[in-house]
């Protein structure tokens, strides 16, 4: 009976010191709840332009494709890096821009599906600073000091399939042995996968994990896992883990990896992800790579309500942008980041270390009568209010202040002692009612994106 309960204790004790350790390598990221994306290579050179014409794609028009899209020859592709040269990047200014827009983690694409490795690598020259950029030298160095300055966690974004440059894969149908016509563009390039798992991708993680100190980087951000059968993607997590075994790692590996979080792409999910992490990663305008034509910016005021929207469904923000070839992060991204910050300055305590909303229909719900794409009954979204928590704490997130300056809520049980606006600490009048909280509001809103309301029950 003895021997039994020692068995059973020992095996307790070690699943919840597993699953602690899952919940200690998290806690940061789910305190932080938004970070910066930045695509950024030799793409940004042509910046969705050839031969003066704008590039469009049949999968997509990223500007970061480009190589892909207009299926342009290596060599052509590679003499791009002559005029990759960043001469105004400034890895502190980039830093205190994200800082300053109230960002915890900054995510980079060391490397995107055109191979191009934005560090300095051994393993192929096809790199910052042995290709011929004249810029020479590694831009992840500066930005892991900058971030280790103004305390930024760094993560490394990693395109581990799809490299057009190194003999990766490449988007197109694949029979297991042969990738098929019309994904290959060129007989420059090497489709052994095999090779390239061994000799590019996973030494160059290594070089990833190892370079750039005991910190950096904390996430590693896998892309488009295509051909990545389970042995393929066995040799990457395994050399992960060696080196750095408490990294945070997206669901994008390939094989039967899940990672650690869900990377909604560009939409933010109906009621986010029972049991999982989840990050939302989403343009600020149409591209991920600076696209000289896009100026199509989503307004502070979406960005706002899109953070709000995810915190309240337990989510990250990870907001992108594009920088140019010279090294700038272009002006309206700045902007958006600025006011997004002031925002923050007042409203933060509802969005950092927060939980989700308690009662979910404000989000909006499901159609009795539409179907979605897939044949499922469609999410109807409102955009009225959303909601946080805390212990001890809800949060309010007003976007359509009632014209009666009275916000009802209803499904709350619990009492409210004290209610005010994070604005300006205001007490607002809180009356219980039978079916939850009736608040009396100032007759205008204090902000003119999201006014938040505390309540301390
Ligand atoms: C995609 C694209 C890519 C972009 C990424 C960001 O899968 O291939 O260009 O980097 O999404 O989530």
């Amino acid at each position: 009976m003895r021997k039994y309960f020692i068995i059973i204790s020992v095996w307790i004790f070690t699943l919840s010191s597993f699953a602690q350790t899952k919940t200690d390598r998290m806690a940061w990221w789910k305190e932080a709840k938004f970070g910066l994306f930045i695509h950024w290579g030799v793409f940004s050179v042509p910046a969705g332009y050839l031969n003066g014409k704008p590039v469009h794609g049949d999968i997509c028009d990223f500007s970061e494709w480009i190589m892909f899209n207009a299926k342009i020859p290596m060599a052509k592709y590679q003499s791009y890096a002559k005029q990759f040269n960043p001469v105004k990047f400034d890895a502190d200014d980039w830093v205190k821009i994200a800082k300053e827009a109230g960002m915890k983690y900054i995510i980079i694409t060391a490397k995107h599906h055109d191979g191009f490795a934005m560090f300095c690598s051994k393993v192929s020259k096809w790199n910052i600073c042995d290709a011929s950029s004249p810029f020479g030298r590694d831009p992840l160095k500066d930005l892991a000091v900058a971030c280790t300055k103004y305390g930024m966690k760094l993560g490394f974004y990693y395109s581990q399939a799809q490299d057009w440059n190194n003999g990766g894969s490449v988007w197109g149908s694949y029979d297991g042995i042969t990738l098929k016509s019309g994904s290959k563009w060129d007989v420059a390039q090497e489709f052994s996968m095999d090779n390239y798992i061994d000799q590019i991708a996973v030494p160059q993680i290594r070089e990833l994990l190892k370079n750039y100190g005991d910190d950096i980087p904390s996430i590693i951000w896998w892309d488009t896992a295509f051909n990545m059968n389970q042995n393929r993607a066995e040799k990457i997590y395994k050399a992960v883990q060696q080196i750095k075994p408490g990294i945070i790692m997206n669901n994008r590996l390939g094989g039967d990896y899940n990672g650690d979080t869900e990377t909604p792409e560009g939409f933010i999910p109906s009621k986010g992800y029972e049991g999982r992490d989840w990050e939302t990663c989403m343009t600020m305008n149409d591209s991920w790579g600076y696209r000289l034509d896009d100026n199509n910016w989503k307004s502070t005021e979406t960005l706002i309500r899109n953070l709000c929207d995810i915190a309240s469904k337990g989510g990250n923000y990870l907001l992108n942008v594009g920088p140019t070839s010279e090294g700038q992060i272009p002006q309206p991204s700045i902007d958006r980041m600025a006011e997004i910050g002031k925002w923050l300055h007042v409203n933060g305590e509802a969005i950092y270390g927060s939980g989700p909303t308690k009662f979910g229909d404000e989000a909006g719900n499901f159609s009795s009568t539409e179907k979605d794409s897939k044949g499922k009954p469609k999410f109807i979204p409102s955009w009225v209010w959303r909601c946080t928590t805390k212990p001890g704490k809800i949060y309010l997130m007003i976007f359509q202040w009632p014209a009666n300056h009275k916000f009802e809520l209803s499904g709350l049980q619990s009492k409210v002692t004290k209610a005010y606006l994070l604005a300006d600490g205001k007490i607002l009048e809180a009356k219980q009612i039978a079916s939850g909280v009736t608040i009396t509001l100032p007759e205008y809103a204090p902000d003119k994106y999201v006014s938040i309301v505390c309540l301390e029950i």
